[in-house]
């Protein structure tokens, strides 16, 4: 299948800064296959037309979990503490896996039409979120939350992990990590286990890190460190890992992720709504760290619409910085995209020959983008994602004039309508 989107703003990657100029695109199966210059062979079977439109690669949501879309606006104004382990975990203990399954779905549905083309999901129920995956056309990396205590590869959750993992089998767009949960929940045996798992079976891994002031101090006073360094010194660091958060870190810290090259995920709205400030992001990406960008669950956040930390990201550090310069929209939109691919190891977050056609068609002839003047500048501080007219993912069209091709709507309401009742949870 053949698709062509013609003679649109497009934002192409440069040495200095990612420029956008008119381009034609053009697509066959699941890559670019041309950019301006049409493949040999090529048979067009959908044609875009690209006038009043920007096209960006799909936005990489580096930090989620999708099953608890519906717990949205349930647990808010509470310390982070408070939040989790007496309002959220109560409820997760009484979701069943269909559940779990329209939540994720309903999440993927919010990313869709927000312009977001892969996410990263830390997650209980894999194959509810690989079902809905597969179903949406989304892009997923999924982590199994681990929990434990000991050494023990025996752990009955690990083994279920690497069982789920099949899932993914059959389907290029699921892949998978490990997804220890936090150094709060996990001890530091249970987290070298998964670090000598993760480097037998080549995988990455997937963790909380430094989110709250009491998860620091209860840290120190424990066992004398910082989450940091409890997780290198677990041997967490020796393969790939994405470590989200990273609120709470000190120089030091900073160092030790980017001699590791440890991907970091900000979470800017989550962060903030529960009261634990945020990264320090100019410092990290002074350091050289990957820093990509994240929304959290829907539960913390409250929505899955990397629009808005988009927006967030470039405006929190100038304003505690003091310094208009600080974190650029050019830097915000790598974060959103290649950083986030990077992090992922999938190949796209950028829009090259020879790249996964993960992208994201945003209207230009609406107020907010009138006039775009400078595209990287328009979907930082103008944009809220609904702009976002098309995308497509792995080739395909997922969404187009927005409407969903994938996704029955109607029905994910009506399901999540039913199963919030049951868990006395919505409004509705
Ligand atoms: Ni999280």
């Amino acid at each position: 299948m053949g698709i062509v989107i013609r003679d649109a703003l497009v934002i192409l990657p440069q040495k200095e800064a990612d420029a956008a100029g008119r381009h034609t695109i053009y697509i066959d199966k699941d890559v670019i296959a041309g950019i301006d210059e049409m493949p040999e062979g090529f048979a067009e079977d959908t044609v875009i037309d690209g006038r009043d439109r920007l096209v960006i690669p799909g936005l990489v949501n580096a930090h989620t979990h999708t099953y608890m879309s519906l717990m949205r606006n349930c647990a808010d104004d509470l310390s982070f503490m408070d939040w989790l382990f007496n309002t959220i975990d109560p409820i997760e203990g009484r979701l069943e896996p269909e559940d779990a399954y329209w939540s994720s779905l309903l999440g993927q549905m919010e990313m869709i039409r927000s312009g977001t083309t892969t996410f990263s999901d830390m997650q209980m129920h894999i194959h509810q979120t690989t079902k809905a995956a597969r179903e949406s056309g989304m892009r997923a990396v999924i982590s199994r939350g681990l929990v434990g205590d000991a050494y023990n590869r025996e752990d009955s959750r690990l083994s279920e992990a690497l069982e789920e993992m099949e899932d993914g089998n059959d389907c290029s767009r699921l892949t998978f990590l490990l997804g220890p949960h936090a150094p709060y929940t996990c001890s530091q045996d249970y987290l070298r286990m998964v670090a000598d798992v993760a480097k037998e079976k080549g995988l990455g891994v997937h963790i909380h890190l430094s989110e709250s002031v009491a998860e620091c101090e209860n840290m120190r006073r424990d066992h004398g460190c910082t989450p940091i360094e409890y997780a290198r010194d677990a041997g967490l660091f020796e393969v790939p890992a994405i470590a989200a958060h990273c609120v709470q870190v000190d120089e030091n810290d900073i160092r030790i992720l980017a001699d590791h090259h440890v991907s970091v995920v900000t979470n800017p709205a989550s962060n903030m709504k529960l009261g634990n400030g945020f990264a320090p992001v100019s410092e990290m990406l002074d350091a050289g760290i990957n820093v990509c960008l994240g929304t959290d669950g829907a539960a913390s956040n409250n929505n899955q619409n990397m629009f808005r930390e988009m927006g967030l990201l470039a405006l929190i550090h100038k304003g505690t910085h003091k310094s208009p310069q600080c974190v650029s929209a050019g830097e915000v939109f790598r974060a959103a995209t290649i950083s986030g691919a990077r992090a992922l190891g999938i190949n796209s977050g950028v829009i090259e020959k020879g790249k996964k056609a993960d992208l994201a068609i945003l209207r230009t002839d609406v107020p907010s983008m009138m006039p775009v003047n400078n595209p990287l500048a328009a979907l930082s501080y103008s944009a809220d994602g609904s702009e976002v007219d098309t995308v497509i993912i792995d080739g395909q069209i997922v969404m187009q004039n927005r409407e969903l091709k994938t996704i029955d709507e109607e029905r994910v309401y009506y399901e999540i309508r039913r199963r919030c009742e049951r868990l006395g949870l919505g409004n509705l």
